[in-house]
């Protein structure tokens, strides 16, 4: 037990930790689902609104994970048996069980930016030259031999650096890929901010619009702000835990929630404005990235490669994602049950990637829980239930139950204090609970 503490794995520097656990946090729903829900929730009003709880609520639970980890330097059902003990592990093991979960069917839609990748070169710039992108797609995702191929192949990558470890592995390639994702976003931004006629995708996408912003845009910011920032299942108590003593926590949680924010943010850039140059309808979710984008690409000259880019824009997204949450297992396993990394993660994989299998067999309608794709189910399942209540206990330990020792942790036994301690503790006592139940009691509806 707990052999996990003794030469634990570390982050080589605070650069490498930084670039993992904003790889972590920028995924698959910074890219497609941001740019979507900013431009149907009041533009610019909705991001002052995502930003507001971004800076509060999201960094105060970053922080909270953050010092957990780093307190206990174990995983995350480990690192609440050693600071409490008691019932609190159980907050660990839902945070193990959404990793299940949710890699399970990212897997599968991160295989599709490969096969689109490929695609890019072989046909389906020619399909949307006839606007007729939507047919590659449907006959693509109900090919369920063909997804679940792209998927393994996307697992076996994940499973590869998860395997290769922290230094080695997560933080090597997070290192190469994060900084190559922010110089492709700034290609496509360029690119798409010159075509003429963009002006209109900028208004659609950013036109404050303060009669859209109701509870329900409240509502979709703060599941957003949640999801995309990795909180509520133990991924930063996992990356935490690899840190270093002197590492200062509160400015690391500052830096990636900005990271991450301006991702979001500058993602609506790239797409809008090309989208509204090309006179195409903007699509929604899936639609918008993996239709709407191919029939644009096809439109403009050296459509090709801009398509090619972006998919490997959201391939680098989705891979320091999934890294991470394959981590959060195999550091259980590692830690508590003194697996292998290498028995944990090929064995962890491969168990994830079979998981994942009905969620891609779902894609053709016909695998159904009481109503719902099998798919959807894995992503309400933990969004809406494992996440927000994961949350909630993070918030509640580290501002009530273990309050001291959190205290001191944050500010490196008092060398390093920070002036929004008492925000940062009311947040996680009162405001960040109430916030999260809210998502929680709503998200609750089927
Ligand atoms: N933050 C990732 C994204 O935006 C998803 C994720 C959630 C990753 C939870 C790890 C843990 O796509």
């Amino acid at each position: 037990m707990s052999n996990g503490t003794e030469n634990r794995e570390q982050w080589g520097s605070r650069f490498g930790f930084i670039m993992a656990a904003a790889g972590s946090a920028v995924g698959l729903g910074n890219i497609w689902r941001f740019p979507y829900i900013t431009g149907k929730n009041g533009g610019a009003a909705f991001v002052i609104v995502y930003a507001l709880i971004v800076f509060t609520i999201g960094v105060s639970v970053m922080l909270a994970e953050f010092v957990i980890g780093r307190a206990a330097g174990l995983n995350a059902v480990g690192s609440f048996r050693k600071l409490k003990g008691g019932a609190w592990p159980i907050v660990g093991w839902m945070g193990v069980i959404a990793g299940f979960m949710i890699l399970s069917f990212y897997g599968v839609i991160a295989g599709w930016t490969i096969a689109y990748m490929l695609k890019s070169f072989t046909g389906l710039m020619a399909a949307g030259a006839a606007g007729k992108a939507g047919d590659v797609f449907g006959a693509f995702v109900t090919n369920t031999p063909q997804v679940v191929a792209y998927q393994v192949l996307f697992m076996v990558i994940t499973i590869w650096i998860v395997y290769k470890g922290i230094g080695e592995g997560i933080e090597k390639y997070c290192k190469i890929m994060m900084p190559a994702l922010f110089v492709i976003l700034a290609i496509l931004i360029v690119r798409s901010i010159t075509l003429p006629g963009a002006g209109k995708g900028l208004e659609f996408y950013l036109k404050p619009d303060f009669s859209k912003l109701t509870g329900a845009a409240v509502f979709a910011a703060l599941g957003q702000a949640f999801f995309s920032l990795s909180l509520g299942m133990g991924c930063m108590i996992t990356y935490g835990s690899y840190l270093s003593k002197k590492e200062i926590l509160p400015s690391a949680a500052i830096t990636v929630a900005t990271l991450d924010t301006s991702v979001a943010f500058l993602a609506g850039f790239a797409i809008f404005p090309a989208v509204f140059a090309f006179g195409i309808e903007p699509g929604a979710g899936p639609g918008l990235t993996f239709v709407t984008l191919p029939n644009v690409f096809a439109k403009m000259p050296g459509g090709m490669i801009f398509s090619f880019l972006f998919f490997l824009l959201l391939f680098f997204a989705a891979l320091t994602s999934s890294v991470s949450l394959l981590e959060v297992c195999v550091a259980y396993f590692k830690d508590e049950l003194g697996w292998t990394r290498d028995k944990a993660s090929w064995i962890l994989g491969g168990i994830i990637t079979a998981l994942g299998v009905p969620s891609a067999i779902s894609l053709k309608g016909n695998l159904k829980i009481a109503g719902k794709d099998f798919l959807d189910v894995m992503d309400w399942g933990s969004s809406n239930v494992l996440l927000p209540l994961g949350g909630i206990f993070i918030a509640v330990f580290a501002g009530w139950v273990w309050l001291e020792s959190a205290k001191k942790e944050a500010t490196n036994e008092g060398k390093n204090p920070f002036g929004w301690m008492s925000a940062w503790i009311w947040i996680c006592r009162v405001v960040a609970p109430i916030a999260i139940a809210w998502i929680f009691v709503k998200g609750l509806k089927w």
